[in-house]
């Protein structure tokens, strides 16, 4: 899978996507990370990016021409699944999201800054647009960071493990259930029995026990 993030501060991705998972995932060609500087795209010798916005009011817009450069200079590349604008007035990211867009060849993240972009692009060129959360950040490079490490760890061949992803919390509709490791006993702390049992369907059981525990305590709303 390929992921173009569009971003005005591309300093601020140098290393979410260098790093551990994301990293090894890149190493074994599973996915490829491109981030590009928005400015390169910038109007005149200024390199103009933003402007006033009509009927007046505080704060800049992203100017339409820069962003439209900078998709079309992709698109010229190859053929884009969606290409999706960050901000905190778009669908909530979830884990069913996630899932949704791993199975996607090649998207584009647009990071918004200032007031956000032009609106004739969200009409015209943009597909879906995402918000991590009910906040507002100073921009969508964190926000694009979180989509891509969510969607990178669920790409097929990442994770060591490859069951791991499934018994994530979130994945089955659950919180996932407590985890324990040595050592079995730290200063009278004791792991569940059940746990040291050897019994697979006892644990099992178990794990399925505390996930729906879990959940209807701390998160009653995914019943
Ligand atoms: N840009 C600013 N706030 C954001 C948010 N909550 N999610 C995604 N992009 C954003």
């Amino acid at each position: 899978m390929r992921i173009d993030v569009i971003s005005a501060i591309p300093k601020l991705l140098e290393s979410p996507f260098n790093h551990s998972i994301l990293q090894r995932a890149q190493d074994k060609g599973i996915l490829q990370v491109e981030v590009h500087d928005l400015r390169d795209f910038g109007v005149g010798k200024s390199r103009q990016i933003d402007d006033y916005q009509y009927g007046g009011g505080a704060g800049m817009v992203m100017m339409i021409e820069p962003i439209l450069r900078c998709i079309d200079h992709l698109k010229a590349e190859r053929k884009y699944d969606e290409v999706i604008f960050l901000t905190p007035d778009g669908i909530t990211f979830d884990q069913s999201k996630a899932n949704y867009l791993s199975l996607k060849k090649n998207i584009i993240l647009l990071c918004g800054h200032y007031k956000g972009i032009d609106e004739r692009l969200r009409k015209n060129v943009i597909t879906s647009e995402i918000s991590i959360g009910d906040y507002v950040l100073s921009g969508g490079e964190l926000g694009a960071a979180v989509v891509v490490d969510a969607i990178g760890r669920l790409l097929p061949g990442v994770l060591n493990d490859e069951t791991s992803a499934l018994t994530d919390s979130f994945q089955d509709g659950l919180l996932a259930p407590p985890v324990y490791t040595r050592p079995a006993d730290f200063n009278g702390w004791k792991v569940p029995d059940v746990l040291l049992s050897g019994n697979d369907r006892n644990i099992e059981e178990w794990r399925s026990q505390k996930s729906l525990e879990r959940t209807k305590k701390r998160r009653p709303d995914l019943f």
